[in-house]
């Protein structure tokens, strides 16, 4: 039993059952997602942070430009005016999803991983410039993460794209999925396709940082389906969170699952966006090393390697040319962290902000090393290179290991000289 017996059926078209889930900030890159795309799959692209990333892939000026535009406010924890131009936004996402989607080579798609979290100091707004420029911009798909999307769709049940553009939502209960069908069921627009995320996946989670393991992806996938099959729906589920070989993936596909979405075991890719050295900062990590915790702004837990930098960072909030998780208001958990520090910090003693991380600047700079549950795995995934080091996999190694591993097997790159 492999994964290559199975296809995902997707609007009429079929695809190898294997997705590269949404990694931000860049870390799943365009090249990572065409990777996939090129191998039948699917890959995602994340718009976190969107204007960051074109300034560095393009050479534009987005972040300089919004920087200068509300530098007054650098010292005043009243952010409520530092907001995005909205003409801004639509123009770097339709770059950046234009220049993924121009390059796709092969018979898979590009979707884009778009979090409702993200809510840039005016969250119906931007979110809608954001899903209706990458439609516009041809986007394979949208998978909508990170919040309940309650209203997500009314933002584009106009445009013309609303029916032809697959749609999916990310869940981690029944629960979750039945308050977003019920908004879904009165537009008349059921999703393409649901993901299903359970406890070990990487970036925010719905779960707990006490009571996480209390849950497993099995018995959510098995609740969700059995709750589909009550309403009488027939939605691919697409299980993620911990399927680190091909077999995990294919008894999945074996009980009916329409694909996996896998990611973690990408992310030390050669086309992943991480720097070098955090790659293998990944691959050298132990299982103390994975933690979760609620050091996220945005309220909701996150799971990443104790090691990253964010977590000792006291930085002075960024939000002038970042801000992309500020709240509606202009508020962020942690510009009250940092100006509570600032003013309890004793002369001679170094400022220490403890709670809270400026996710906005950690992320953007890979200084938050968020990850899946499985990263201590990774070693088994490659070779140990003479110096020590770990030697880097490409994409389409990993792929094609998901898609042809039996028996939980899992086939190493071709070792490089030095292996
Ligand atoms: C480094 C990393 C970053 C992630 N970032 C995001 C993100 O920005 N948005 C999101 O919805 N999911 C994010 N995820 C979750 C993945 O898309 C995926 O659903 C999950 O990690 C799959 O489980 P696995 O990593 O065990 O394979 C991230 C995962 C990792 C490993």
């Amino acid at each position: 039993m492999k994964v290559d017996n199975f296809r995902l059926t997707l609007g009429g078209k079929e695809y190898v059952p294997i997705i590269i889930g949404g990694m931000g900030v860049n870390i799943s890159t365009t090249e990572l997602a065409l990777a996939a795309e090129k191998l039948g799959g699917i890959g995602h692209i994340s718009d976190a942070e969107n204007g960051y990333v074109c300034d560095r892939i393009f050479n534009t000026s987005f972040v300089s430009r919004k920087r200068k535009k509300y530098a007054e406010f650098i010292d005043n924890p009243d952010k409520s005016k530092v907001l995005f131009d909205l003409a801004e936004v639509e123009a770097a996402q339709k770059k950046y999803v234009e220049h993924t989607i121009s390059q796709k080579t092969g018979n898979g798609a590009i979707f884009l991983n778009c979090m409702e979290k993200l809510t840039m100091n005016s969250s119906s707004p931007t979110l809608k410039v954001r899903l209706r420029a990458a439609m516009d911009a041809g986007i394979d798909g949208l998978t909508l993460a990170a919040g309940l999307n309650l209203r997500t769709l009314d933002l584009i049940q106009d445009h013309p794209r609303f029916n032809d553009v697959k749609i999916g939502i990310i869940i981690s209960s029944v629960r979750a999925l039945s308050i977003f069908l019920k908004r879904a069921v009165r537009l008349n627009r059921l999703p393409d396709y649901i993901i299903v995320e359970g406890p070990l996946a990487g970036g925010h989670l719905g779960f707990g940082p006490d009571d996480w393991h209390t849950f497993d992806l099995h018995t959510i996938f098995t609740e969700v389906a059995a709750f589909l099959k009550q309403e009488g729906l027939d939605i691919p589920l697409i299980p993620a969170g911990g399927i680190f070989t091909g077999t995990d993936a294919a008894e999945y596909l074996q009980e009916g699952a329409g694909a996996v979405q896998v990611a973690t075991r990408f992310a030390i890719t050669r086309e992943a966006g991480l720097p070098a050295n955090v790659k293998q900062q990944y691959l050298s990590a132990e299982e103390e090393d994975i933690v979760i915790n609620m050091a996220s702004t945005t309220g909701y837990p996150m799971r990443m390697l104790r090691q990253s930098p964010t977590l000792r960072y006291a930085i002075k909030p960024n939000c002038e040319g970042l801000g992309y998780l500020l709240e509606n208001g202009g508020k962020c958990t942690y510009i009250d962290a940092y100006y509570k520090a600032l003013a309890e910090k004793k002369p001679g003693e170094p400022l220490v902000v403890e709670e809270k991380t400026c996710l906005c600047t950690g992320m953007a700079k890979y200084d938050c090393w968020t990850c899946g549950h499985t990263t201590y795995r990774l070693k088994e995934t490659t070779n140990r290179l003479a110096d020590g080091s770990w030697q880097i996999p490409s994409a389409e190694d990993i792929f094609l290991d998901y898609q042809h591993s039996t028996d939980h097997s899992i086939k190493l790159p071709e070792p490089e000289t030095g292996a």
